[in-house]
């Protein structure tokens, strides 16, 4: 393994342990040191995954099967922008294909892929139905989206990114 925590990534990891173990267990910790692993390394690689395992004693299968479950944590590396549109029910409803089909030709990117700039992620509902559609970037939420300000938003990202990195 050979990657290691930055001191400020320890001392977060250390003060959550503090806080949130049971019964000695730190699988609690196991979602925020996948956050900060992520913030760090900018993806979950294999050997992120075996630093969060290690520095908390838990299994790798364990911290395996939560990285690859929330979509959330990237496998790969990813633009500095991540686009989330959801296209759930809602979303559905109201547009929502037709405004990630504006972001996919906006950005000639499928869901999934990369470029430098920007991930595209079809994304599950992110808890902004009444808005519908929506997107959201970093800590940004884009709502009522439709398709003819997909342009503005994407030069908007380029000229100030919004990283998931700040999401932590
Ligand atoms: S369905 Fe899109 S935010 Fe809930």
């Amino acid at each position: 393994m050979s990657l290691e925590f930055s001191a400020d990534a320890q001392k977060s990891i250390q003060a959550a342990c503090e806080r949130y173990q049971v019964s000695g267990s730190k699988k609690p910790v196991v979602l925020f040191a996948l956050h900060v692993a992520q913030k760090q390394f900018g993806y979950l690689s294999d050997d992120a995954l075996r630093l969060v395992a290690a520095t908390l004693d838990v299994p790798y299968a364990h911290v395996y099967g939560v990285a690859t479950f929330y979509t959330m944590f990237r496998r790969e590396p990813g633009g500095t922008n991540t686009i989330r549109m959801c296209t759930n029910i809602s979303c559905m409803l109201r547009g929502g294909y037709e405004v990630l089909a504006a972001f996919e030709k906006t950005l000639g990117l499928k869901p999934g892929q990369s470029n430098k700039d920007f991930t595209l992620v079809e994304e599950e509902c992110i808890a902004a139905c009444a808005n519908a559609p929506c997107a959201v970037v970093g800590t940004r939420y884009f709502l009522d989206i439709v398709p003819t300000q997909v342009e503005q938003i994407v030069s908007d990202l380029r000229r100030e990114p919004h990283p998931e990195s700040e999401v932590v």
